[in-house]
């Protein structure tokens, strides 16, 4: 899998107008996660693949003097980002990779990614980067629905024709603490609307069916929280 492959299908994506469709879906879980990041007044975060900015925008929002910053790879995407964006928000985005994020050592105090890692073209050097930018003590909070026990989403990486990085929950650990990360937890977390509503479902690249909709929400996302070291 390359970046081009990445940008080039998110980039596809943001043109149909499929970002608005990733804030609506993910947007319930995410607030779960973010309302338990623990953002403090004047805390820096990382959006790591921000998609269209949304989160990036609830992010600078938490806490007063809290700012956000959002990468991507989809040039199409943080055009998006920039259009939705609103001048009162400490918020801003992008483009950029993973694995050579264009920031310091030591900026951030919390990291967030929605539906993201699990497309890193490199992931030891996605999670070296992610722990080079945190402030030491500073924290990781990852969601993913593509995960070995969400068995109804195993298709993905055929669908979307990528490779994409397919562990279990303990896996992620495993590849979490070898790469320096301490602390490491997992959840799940189920989306509190439901899976939707079965009249509207309209079969797609994720879900070919009802059933495999439910069984998705039915699993619920993974969310990692890890830490860089004190
Ligand atoms: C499924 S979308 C999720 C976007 C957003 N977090 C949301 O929930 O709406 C994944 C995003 O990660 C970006 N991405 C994936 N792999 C990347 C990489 N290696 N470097 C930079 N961005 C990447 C994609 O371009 C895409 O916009």
């Amino acid at each position: 899998m390359t970046h081009e492959a990445i940008a080039l299908t998110f980039d596809k994506w943001a043109q149909e107008g499929r970002d608005a469709g990733m804030e609506t879906g993910h947007g319930d879980v995410a607030r779960q996660v973010i309302d338990q990041m623990d953002i403090r007044p004047g805390h820096q975060i990382l959006d790591l693949g921000c998609g269209n900015g949304w989160a990036t925008r609830i992010l600078g929002q938490v806490a007063p003097g809290a700012g956000a910053v959002g990468v991507d790879a989809s040039r199409e995407m943080i055009a998006r980002a920039e259009e939705l964006h609103c001048y009162t928000i400490r918020a801003r985005y992008e483009v950029g990779k993973f694995e050579a994020l264009d920031l310091p050592d030591a900026r951030f105090d919390r990291v967030f990614s929605m539906e993201a890692l699990y497309y890193a073209v490199d992931l030891d050097q996605t999670l070296a980067e992610m722990l080079r930018i945190l402030k030491p003590g500073g924290s990781a909070d990852i969601v993913l629905d593509f995960y070995g026990e969400a068995e109804a989403t195993h298709g993905w990486s055929e669908a979307l024709g990528l490779a994409l990085n397919l562990k279990s929950e303990e896996e992620w650990r495993a590849a979490f603490a070898a790469a320096g990360f301490v602390d490491i937890a997992t959840k799940r977390v189920i989306d509190s609307r439901g899976p939707g509503d079965e009249a509207a479902f309209e079969p797609g690249d994720c879900f070919p069916d009802w059933a495999a909709r439910v069984a998705a929400h039915e699993a619920g996302s993974l969310w990692i929280r890890a830490a860089k070291p004190a």
